[in-house]
């Protein structure tokens, strides 16, 4: 088999008790603002829903300004359709205005959404993790059992060798390939691991942006059990305490 399963790869948002770490939130969303964005829409992302890592409502109004959004009217001048830059309310406009263009950009592939892909894809973030920095040369890759690609597996044209894809060849060409590709505000030397990892923990985000709340409320349910399964028992013991 040729087929890789997902990198083991801790993110701060995993477990029980997990919490995003927002300084890597924004990192990763730099990622995706300065290389995903130019293929995948992010349908799901409203602007004003980024204050929740950490931007100040005027750093958030910046960011929609500099993303231009179709707008209804035509440009008079031009007949161009007009574009308008984005505001707080906005959804993060997609890169092609359908999915016809979409493919026509990508060798006839879709790009999909990535708003709900740490959740769509089995493996979540490890798997994006792993996709992301998992492109492998077909020519001289050796499976565990120390075999080469066979022929009929080789990258078509226009596709990519990555064993962590499902059908192992993918249209998506590598999209993270050089440190400082992405200049972090953080001083993150920003090697492909590195913005493999943020824009994977941003993608948890995307897709579960109430994951903490949902941790705490489970904490909180499960002391409650607890203490009340401690009461149901005194009651009981109180209860059948004279019955021999
Ligand atoms: C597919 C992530 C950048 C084009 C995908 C998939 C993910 C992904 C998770 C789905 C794989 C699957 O189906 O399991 C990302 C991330 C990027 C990025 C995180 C930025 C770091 C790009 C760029 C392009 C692109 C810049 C275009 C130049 C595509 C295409 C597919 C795809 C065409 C469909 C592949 C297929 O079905 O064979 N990407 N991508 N991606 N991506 Fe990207």
């Amino acid at each position: 088999a040729f087929h890789l399963h997902p990198k083991e790869v801790h993110f701060a948002s995993d477990g029980p008790t997990g919490h995003f770490d927002r300084q890597q939130l924004q990192r990763g969303f730099k990622v995706y603002r300065e290389v995903c964005s130019a293929c995948h829409s992010m349908r799901l992302v409203a602007f004003r829903d980024l204050e929740a890592l950490g931007y100040s409502e005027a750093e958030v109004k910046a960011i929609a300004t500099q993303w231009p959004v179709p707008s209804p009217s035509i440009n008079p001048d031009t007949g161009e359709a007009a574009t308008r830059p984005s505001v707080p309310a906005d959804r993060i406009p997609p890169p092609y205005p359908n999915e016809v263009a979409s493919r026509a950009a990508n060798n006839n592939a879709l790009p999909p959404d990535l708003s709900l892909i740490s959740k769509s894809r089995h493996g979540g973030a490890a798997y994006i993790y792993s996709l992301l920095t998992g492109y492998r040369d077909p020519a001289t890759y050796r499976n565990e059992e120390g075999e080469a690609l066979p022929a009929e597996s080789q990258p078509g044209q226009g596709l990519h060798f990555n064993p962590y894809f499902a059908n192992l060849n993918i249209a998506m060409a590598p999209p993270l390939t050089s440190t400082g590709q992405v200049t972090y505000a953080d001083g993150t030397t920003s090697t492909v691991d590195q913005m493999a990892r943020d824009v994977s923990a941003f993608l948890v985000w995307t897709a579960e942006p109430k994951l903490e709340s949902r941790h705490s409320t489970g904490i909180a349910v499960m002391i409650f059990l607890l203490i009340f399964t401690g009461l149901a028992w005194m009651a009981y013991r109180n209860i059948w305490a004279g019955v021999k």
